[in-house]
This record gives C-alpha cells, structure tokens and sequence, in this order.
C-alpha cells in the first residue's frame, strides 16, 4: 500500500502563475487516497479559485483570513496538528521570505509556523527572483530548519524568460512528498539497490542488440523503496520511464557498464533488487564506425554476458526476477536454487497484460522452503508494493 492512501497532506498555495499547476498536484494525491486540505494565500486566489481546489479534493479549502474550521475549531491549530506533512506548492519569492522569517500573516503562513510535520517547499517564481541572493539566503534558512527545499526546474516561463523557476512537474512533487512521508519506514537506515531496464550491446556506433524492457517495474521497485524510508540507488538501464525523484541514480547501457555499476552501488548495502532485462549475450567485436550497407557480416559472432547476480555477491539479500514465456514456475525453482537466491519474482512476459510493455504485472514470489506467494494482475507498483513487503520481512529476519 502506498503511503499515500490515508494519508494527511495540508497544501499550501501561494501566489504565482504555478498555481494552477497545484490544482493537478491536489487532484493526484486525490485520487491516490490522501486527504488533502488546500490552504491559499490570498494571491493565489488571483490565479485559481477556491471551487477548483474543492471540487477536485472534496473538502473544505481555506482561504487567507478563515480563522476557524467548518467544525469551529482554530483552524491554523487544528490544520497544523492534523497534517502528515506541509506542502507549500507552489512557493513565491515572497511567501519564502516570510516563511523564513517566521511571519504569520495568513493561516498558511500560521500553520508552517505552527506545525510539527516535516515541510516541503516547492519554490517557483522568475530566475532572477530565484537567484537573487535574497531569495538564497531565505532557503538556506529553510534547510537549516530541517524543510525540504525542492529545486525549480529550468526552461521556459511563463513570461517567455528562460532559466531557473519552473515548479517541478506533479510526479516529481508526489516523489518528494511519498519520501517524506516514509522516511521513518520499515526500511529507515537500510540501502536498497535496484536494478532496472534493458541492456543494450552496441554493434557499432547506430545498432546494437537490445530487449524491450521499459524500466518500469524496476522504477516502481526504487519508488516502493523510498516510500519505505530505504536510501535507495538505482542502476537504470535502457528504457523509456523516469527515474524516481528520491533515488541516486547511475545510468548504464550494456551488460558490463551495469556489472560495474552494481559493483559500487552494492557497497554497504542490505539487499540487491535485480529486476533488470540483462542480454546474456553482445557481439564478439564492435565497429568504431558505421557498418556499411553491404559490408555488414553475414553472421554475428555473439559472446557470452556474465551473470551479473552471481558476480554479485555478499553480505547482503539477493533478489531475482524472472522472465519467462513457458514452463514459468518450473524453471523459475531452478533459478532460484542455482544462483542461490534469497527470493526470486517470476512473470510471464507472454502475457498481453504481463510483458515487458504492459502497465500492469502478475507475478509469483518464490523463496526457499516457503510457500509460493501469487500477487494476481495489479499495477506494477501494487507488485513492487508486494516484493517491498516481503523484502521488509527478510530484512527484518537479519
Ligand atoms: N541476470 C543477470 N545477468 C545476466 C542475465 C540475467 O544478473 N546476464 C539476472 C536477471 O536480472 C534476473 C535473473 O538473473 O534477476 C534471471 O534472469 P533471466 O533472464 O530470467 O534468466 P537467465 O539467468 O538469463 O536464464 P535464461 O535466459 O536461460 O532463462
């Protein structure tokens, strides 16, 4: 279950031209079970109405100057002690420096001031506002007061300016909040290691022999970590997803880059998720320039990969996967004994709704001497939720 669902998210919108952008923001948490009270400033108002923020989270949303709840309660008190987490989204120079000066001019000014949860600011705002030292000094304040500073991303704004100010899209904002939400998880003080994607083995400089594997189920995998308090790196192969936000990422291509990869990222770690699409096999010699048409080889001489899980291995839990088209079960058990894992997930990538495209995934985790676990057709973060849920268990278990 993602910490989303039940979750208390008191969201701050201040007033820039972003503010709309906090509508989706409100929308998503929404709909993933959190119960999110919106708070605006009274700028925000001039961009998006309070009817937007209350259709889309069906709850009470606080304006400015409201003083009390709809159950007259102090609101700021109430609000403030209520919230999982503060997120003021998006935040403006202004509200920044405020915030970073404790003023308390208006309830979401008052809850930041009064609140225990952890907060997260989402600055957005033109770049020079943004890289006026001003503006620095105030985050930096927030930083040393322990706030999530999340950083603007750069390209166009609105006015047609380009540089630094942009609010990070919804996912990004909904990784950073999942982080802070889960930071004292199950997995608080452990290091996950993720590995995720295809491999591609180059030719020459334009082709190469590769799989189709979009990544993913593996992201999902990191995600589900970071969610639960885990620090959690990942070595990212070919593929079409983004990688979380909360994650240390590495990017690799062939086999070896990501053997190499693995080998730095599994020092001091407590498990190694491998869920990677690993080519077993790239061609004995590769071309510097482009292959001419006609000068190709009849035939490509293939070498052999290494195995990467048994070249991987320590003082640390080793999880499989296992991607299989027939005999699913069957040749999973062997896999699982042979390179002597901790647990293996096997699925059928020749399913429509269970292969490497798919948005969703049914799988089967295996482990020695206890019983098969099936988690039926779900999204691939509902079977990341439940190989998280097992690796938690193991862990436990050291
Ligand atoms: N794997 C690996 N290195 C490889 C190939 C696979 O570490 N060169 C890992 C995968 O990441 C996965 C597990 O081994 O966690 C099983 O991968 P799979 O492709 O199903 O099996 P193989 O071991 O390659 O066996 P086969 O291709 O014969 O089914």
């Amino acid at each position: 279950m993602s910490v989303l669902q039940g979750a208390r998210v008191v969201l701050y919108v201040t007033g820039g031209i972003a503010a709309y952008k906090a509508s989706d923001l409100a929308s998503k948490l929404t709909q993933a079970g959190t119960e999110v009270d919106v708070v605006l400033s009274r700028a925000a108002e001039d961009f998006v109405g309070p009817l937007t923020f209350q259709a889309l989270t069906q709850r009470t949303v606080y304006r400015a100057d409201d003083a009390m709840t709809a159950d007259n309660e102090i609101a700021h008190v109430r609000l403030a002690a209520d919230a999982d987490v503060l997120v003021i989204a998006p935040a403006t120079a202004n509200a920044i420096a405020r915030l970073a000066h404790g003023q308390a001019d208006d309830l979401g000014s008052a809850i930041a001031l009064s609140t225990q949860a952890p907060i997260v600011v989402a600055p957005a705002m033109e770049p020079g506002m943004y890289a006026n030292p001003a503006t620095q000094e105030n985050l930096e304040t927030l930083r040393r007061r322990g706030v999530r500073v999340i950083e603007p991303d750069t390209g166009r704004m609105a006015s047609g300016a380009q540089g630094q100010g942009r609010l990070p899209e919804t996912p990004v904002l909904l990784d950073v909040i999942r982080a802070t939400l889960g930071r004292d998880g199950p997995l608080k003080n452990r290091v996950l290691v993720v590995s995720a994607g295809g491999t591609r083995e180059y030719m020459d400089p334009v082709r190469f022999i590769g799989n189709p594997a979009s990544g993913r189920q593996g992201v999902e995998l990191a995600r589900a970590a970071i969610e639960r308090g885990a620090t959690t790196r990942l070595v990212l192969g070919s593929g079409t997803v983004e990688p979380p936000a909360g994650a240390e990422t590495t990017r690799v291509e062939s086999a070896e880059e990501m053997l190499d990869a693995l080998r730095e990222a599994v020092r001091g770690c407590d498990a190694l998720i491998m869920n990677a699409a690993v080519g077993d096999y790239r061609p004995a010699a590769t071309s510097d320039v482009k292959l001419k048409r006609g000068g190709e080889p009849a035939g490509i001489d293939l070498i052999e990969n290494p195995d990467l899980l048994q070249s991987l291995k320590g003082d640390f839990l080793r999880i499989g996967f296992a991607a299989e088209t027939n005999d699913h079960l069957e040749n999973a058990r062997s896999k699982l004994l042979g390179k002597e894992l901790d647990a293996l997930v096997v699925n059928d990538v020749a399913g429509s709704d269970t292969g490497f495209a798919a948005e969703t995934n049914a799988v089967t985790i295996l482990r020695p001497e206890h019983p098969d676990l099936e988690v039926p057709l779900t999204s691939k973060s509902g079977v990341a939720s439940a190989v998280l849920d097992v690796v938690v268990e193991m862990i436990g278990g050291r």
